[in-house]
């Protein structure tokens, strides 16, 4: 398979099994999360993943959150891999845990949440999506959750975040589905990964879904895509939907 893509939030949870599975499915992959020992390590694993499947993987060491750093995210991307024809914004940060009442939640870290989980992925795919429109083609998926559609108390400055993005997606399938570039907002509900420990600590980990199922099931959606432009869809692995 021929395919450039970008993963944000890579060096965990579900950005990390996503990149190393669409690196098994051939793909040339740009793994994008702050520099630590997690992103090296994943980075391995979607190289070794690669190797046989002719895929490729990369790392670019980024904050999401930091403007000045998108325009070397998506310069490295291309420089790396070429055209870049999918980007995942799957990086995402809760803001302090426990999560407070927004009462208690400063102004700074609402902000703070706002910067990662939607301005970054903005300015990415601003940086991005006119060369997709340009070449005719390109696929933007946005990685929501549940807490965009449904008001949770302490979820609100995570909640607001999702849901502005899951607008802009609805936004940018409006503006550039006529050019050829297709939006997905995901939701792909309850997963076993350090975000949900950090969020509930006391939760059965049995009841939550393996990153790494959930990611089969993203890849083969966006490989195979058959919804309208600017949906969003719920991933439930034991339902078997969507
Ligand atoms: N887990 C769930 O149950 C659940 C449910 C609904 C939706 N989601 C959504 O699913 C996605 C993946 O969640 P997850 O559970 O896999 O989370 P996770 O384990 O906490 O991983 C989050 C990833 O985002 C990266 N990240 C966070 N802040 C960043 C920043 N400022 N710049 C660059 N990278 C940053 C982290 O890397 P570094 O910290 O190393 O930079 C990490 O790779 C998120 O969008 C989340 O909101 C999760």
């Amino acid at each position: 398979m021929s395919l450039n893509a970008i993963v944000t939030g890579a060096s965990r949870g579900l950005g990390r099994a996503l990149a190393v599975e669409l690196a098994r499915a051939g793909a040339k992959v740009v793994l994008v999360a702050r520099e630590s020992e997690a992103l090296r390590e994943a980075l391995a694993e979607a190289v070794a993943a690669a190797r046989g499947a002719r895929g490729e993987a990369h790392a670019v060491a980024a904050d999401l959150g930091d403007k000045e750093a998108v325009h070397r995210i998506a310069g490295a991307a291309a420089a790396l891999i070429g055209p870049i024809e999918l980007v995942v914004h799957n990086a995402s940060t809760l803001g302090p845990t426990p999560l407070p009442l927004l009462l208690d939640t400063e102004c700074e870290d609402f902000e703070r949440v706002l910067q990662v989980n939607v301005l970054g992925p903005f300015r990415l795919s601003k940086a991005i999506a006119g060369g997709m429109a340009l070449r005719g083609r390109g696929t933007i998926v946005h990685i929501s959750s549940d807490a965009a559609t449904s008001a949770y108390p302490r979820w609100g400055a995570y909640g607001v975040s999702k849901a502005a993005l899951d607008h802009l997606g609805r936004s940018w399938a409006a503006e550039l589905g006529s050019l050829g570039v297709s939006v997905l907002n995901v939701d792909p509900g309850e997963m076993d990964t350090e975000m949900h420990a950090a969020a509930i600590p006391d939760a059965d980990r049995g009841t939550l879904q393996d990153p790494r199922a959930v990611a089969r099931r993203l890849v083969a959606l966006v490989l195979e895509p058959r919804f309208e432009n600017g949906s969003r869809v719920s991933i439930n692995v034991a339902a078997g939907s969507p």
